[in-house]
């Protein structure tokens, strides 16, 4: 059996179905760049018949992005089907079409309204048509840790000799224990006559918080594809964490033995990437990619440390990507600098798109002495936003003190009308949010306020994510700033530009904060 395992990223697909995840066109390609630069073999990049702004992101990174396979899903349908493969076909022969049905019982007839029979006929068209019109196909048994062990045994058999060259296997729900997945995949390889035409793979969810351990157990039983997503992102409790895979396989190497074409080093620098792109925050003692992972509080803990490093650490900071560039850039950097810069960290800048990203940077520089990878990244985000921005921050003042009422006013162009208000609150974050939610149409409810320090210091830049919600729709914004109502107000404008139909309110009266 190989020992190479194929490392296939969902970020894109079902991590952006995530709440409050969703990416623009040009976010999609800046993190499709950097999962290439990572080293993953297949990038999900969406679901092309979803909408044409799926359709649109996957073919520019099908066209833009290589190194990686590009794959797009489909439904068993043909309409799913053609759309996928016209969106994957400037990849060429790094293209993928990855067509799913459900094959459990509950899916099937609550679902479906199919009989197991034309459940394995769908699959058998949906194969085959996907192999005329595409290099490679990938079939998936949706739910297939529910599924009856002899139908799956079934549908992957009929799948393969339609011309399915990876079989993957759900657990859709994140319903499966590890002992109990791996025996699965281990059934599956022994029973399915023709199961070594295929690579098997398989894609955990996180609803027990046992996505990551499934998946490994299965990679012990034989799956040598895995599906996964940067910092777990994905539907719910979301899916198996890439870092937490790879890391595992690289440091317990004398265990499991083996490898992936993961470029470790870059692992931070992705990670910080989707955090600030999909606005969804890493929690500090998320394993690998978390503030606190390689942070030792206790005394006994850092004196076992300085004694020598292994005594609390079983790997390196550097292995992951951190810590190795610490201050990189200051104010006396030079555009060749950064362009390197960006370069290690996965995205390719020229022409005007560095100029832009090149002036930001002086900005900073000016009010920060030492510019960090984060602070880069941050840089980068800001510069996506400004392309989509119907309401830009013009100015903000905020004044509080002990015992004074918190106030704010703010200047917004909103679609190249300059508007203003004042707002008054609870602090001044608040007064902020209330005088620039007096100007716009829909407000959204706040769901969610964070701030986080982005490097260590004083003059740090903070990082706020606000989470609004309008209706049906969720949405993430991020701000970064060294002044953190700045930050939050950039962090609510981020998130109010996502909400659809925003406009400015009718009435601009100088608002008084309510
Ligand atoms: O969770 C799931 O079953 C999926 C499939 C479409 C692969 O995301
Ligand atoms: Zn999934």
């Amino acid at each position: 059996m190989s020992d190479r395992l194929y490392i296939f990223d969902t970020t894109l697909r079902d991590g952006e179905q995530s709440p409050g995840c969703s990416m623009n066109i040009e976010e999609k390609l800046r993190v499709a760049h950097g999962l290439s630069a990572l080293g993953v073999d297949v990038i999900e990049a969406g679901f092309p018949v979803a909408s044409p702004g799926d359709f649109e992101a996957v073919n520019r990174i099908a066209r833009e992005v290589q190194g990686s396979i590009i794959t797009g899903l489909a439904r068993a349908h043909p309409k799913d089907i053609e759309g996928a493969a016209k969106a994957i076909e400037p990849a060429g022969d790094r293209a993928r079409i990855h067509t799913f049905i459900a094959t459990s019982p509950i899916h099937m007839q609550a679902k479906l309204r199919m009989q197991p029979d034309e459940v394995v006929q769908r699959a058998v068209e949906a194969v085959t048509l996907a192999r005329s019109l595409a290099p490679e196909v990938e079939f998936s048994a949706e739910d297939a840790g529910r599924s009856d062990i002899d139908f799956l045994c079934r549908i992957v058999e009929a799948t393969i000799k339609a011309g399915a060259r990876i079989i993957n296997i759900p657990d859709t729900v994140g319903y499966m224990t590890p002992f109990e997945f791996g025996n699965r995949i281990k059934t599956l390889m022994e029973r399915v006559p023709n199961s070594d035409q295929a690579i098997f793979s398989v894609h955990c969810h996180n609803d027990l918080g046992l996505a990551v351990a499934n998946s490994l157990a299965a990679v012990e039983a034989g799956a040598r594809q895995v599906e996964c997503t940067m910092n777990g992102l994905g539907e719910r409790a979301g899916n198996a964490a890439l870092e937490e895979i790879v890391m595992t396989l690289k440091t317990r190497a004398d265990y499991y033995g083996i490898d992936t074409g993961i470029d470790t080093t870059k692992i931070i620098p992705t990670s910080k990437l989707v955090s600030q792109i999909t606005g969804m925050p890493v929690q500090a003692n998320k394993a690998i990619v978390g503030a606190n992972a390689f942070a030792h509080e206790s005394g006994i803990h850092q004196d076992g440390v300085l004694k020598h490093k292994q005594t609390y650490e079983i790997m390196t900071p550097e292995s992951v990507g951190l810590n190795t560039n610490r201050m990189v850039l200051g104010k006396h950097s030079g555009r060749a600098a950064l362009k390197s810069r960006y370069a290690a960290l996965g995205t390719e800048l020229d022409g005007d798109e560095l100029n832009a990203v090149f002036a930001r940077f002086k900005i900073l520089a000016d009010k920060k002495k030492d510019i960090f990878d984060e602070d880069l990244m941050t840089i980068l985000s800001g510069d996506s936003e400004v392309n989509m921005e119907r309401i830009k921050l013009v100015s903000l003042h905020a004044a509080s003190g002990t015992g004074d009422t918190p106030v704010a006013a703010v200047e917004l162009d909103i679609e190249g009308e300059i508007l203003k208000a004042t707002g008054e609150g609870d602090g001044p974050v608040d007064a902020a949010f209330k005088a620039i939610k007096s100007l716009v149409e829909p407000k959204g409810k706040l769901l969610l306020y964070s701030v986080n320090a982005i490097t260590a210091g004083t003059d740090a830049q903070g990082e706020v994510t606000v989470r609004l919600q309008n209706e049906d729709f969720i949405v993430n914004g991020q701000g970064s700033d060294t002044d953190i109502v700045v930050a939050s107000a950039k962090a609510l404008i981020a998130a109010l530009n996502k909400l659809p139909n925003m406009h400015a309110r009718e009435v601009h009266a100088q608002y008084s904060g309510v």
